[in-house]
């Protein structure tokens, strides 16, 4: 695996090291429909690769046209996630899959009837013999999956040329990066480190009331009402629209949430609060924000299936 200056390594389970083989199987699995009962929707129905593995639909759409609750998130490093799902109810990519393939408004199917209906292809038996030396199962299913999704690696943004010296971001980019960084807007305090994420779970005003309300779904805490895991801003250019539900539709909107510092709620942190930027500066976030699309990761042939 490339992994790009400055990233960290990733953490990777012990019996599921990366191999060319489990990670062509589980390319195979993310793009094959029969996933779904239906046979109507892969994985990739929804994560897309022009999209960072997001979509632009405001909530997701599953089998049957379903709509499901929450808007898609990018899978872009999610291999360095410590918890999946925006609630953080998801502990890894092997145990992930599970969620999509039995939700109703998602795959509306099981693991039982996936694999039994998979194992017929003589294809996938090879492939789950070279790969994990074993018949196709649920074992493999999972962990095949899980390693292909490690390997959606995105650092070859404009900002990470600029990092390297390679290419200088423009003046307005460059502008945007300062205030991302200042203490005038506090972006970093959340949105750090080399994804963009400190993947912390943060409420950050957008309701007074929430209908989904995020982390305490898990912890059934009042103090986690409306926090959500802090996203990546990496490809963020690319998927709009935006938060948990979709709800902001484009980067202007988010810089206008930010700058007039949310709505009232006791969960709020304390460093969304109103801005007072200028509309150059929300111009230069803006620019910033966009400098962090990732032009040969969404066409990398290497996710892409012929
Ligand atoms: C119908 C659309 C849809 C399909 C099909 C789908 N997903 Fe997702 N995926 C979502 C949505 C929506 C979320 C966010 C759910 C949440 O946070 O509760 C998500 C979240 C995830 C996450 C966690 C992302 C994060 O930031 O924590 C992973 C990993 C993932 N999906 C992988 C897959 C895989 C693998 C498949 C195929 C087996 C799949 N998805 C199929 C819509 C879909
Ligand atoms: C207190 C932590 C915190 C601070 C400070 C913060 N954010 Fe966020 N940001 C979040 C959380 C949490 C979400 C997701 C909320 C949700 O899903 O409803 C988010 C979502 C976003 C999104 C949408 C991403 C997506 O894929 O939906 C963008 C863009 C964004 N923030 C940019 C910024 C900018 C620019 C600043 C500074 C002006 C900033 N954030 C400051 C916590 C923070």
């Amino acid at each position: 695996m490339d992994i790009p200056e400055g990233f960290p390594d990733m953490p990777i389970p012990e019996d599921n090291q990366l191999t060319e083989d489990r990670v062509a199987l589980g390319k195979q699995l993310f793009y094959d429909m029969r996933l779904s009962r239906q046979s109507d929707v892969s994985c990739a129905s929804c994560h897309l690769q022009e999209r960072a593995f997001a979509d632009q639909n405001i909530l997701s759409i599953g089998t049957q046209e379903r709509v499901g609750f929450r808007n898609v998130p990018s899978l872009a490093n999610i291999g360095y996630h410590p918890y999946l799902f925006r609630e953080g109810g998801g502990i890894s990519l092997e145990t992930q899959v599970l969620g999509p393939l039995e939700a109703e408004d998602e795959m509306d199917f099981n693991m039982v009837e996936a694999v039994e209906r998979l194992s017929q292809f003589p294809d996938y038996q090879e492939q789950a013999q070279t790969a994990y030396g074993r018949p196709f199962s649920a074992f493999v299913l999972s962990r095949a999956l899980a390693a292909f999704q490690r390997t959606l690696i995105s650092g070859n943004s404009a900002f990470d040329q600029d990092q390297r010296g390679e290419l200088a971001l423009s003046e307005a980019a460059a502008r945007g990066l300062q205030l991302f960084t200042s203490e005038k807007t506090n972006c970093q305090n959340c949105h750090d480190g080399f994804d963009f994420s400190n993947y912390a779970f943060e409420n950050n005003g957008l309701y007074e009331q929430y209908n989904d309300t995020g982390r305490s779904r898990v912890t059934f805490q009042d103090s986690d009402i409306g926090k959500f895991k802090v996203p990546s801003l990496r490809n963020v250019a690319l998927t709009p629209p935006y938060m948990h539900d979709g709800s902001l539709s484009d980067l202007e909107s988010v810089i206008e949430h930010y700058n007039t510092g949310g709505k009232a709620h006791v969960n709020k942190s304390s460093l969304i609060r109103p801005l007072g930027l200028s509309d150059d500066e929300k111009s230069d976030l803006i620019e910033f924000l966009k400098s962090l699309s990732d032009n040969c990761f969404i066409s990398n042939p290497d996710f892409a299936i012929e």
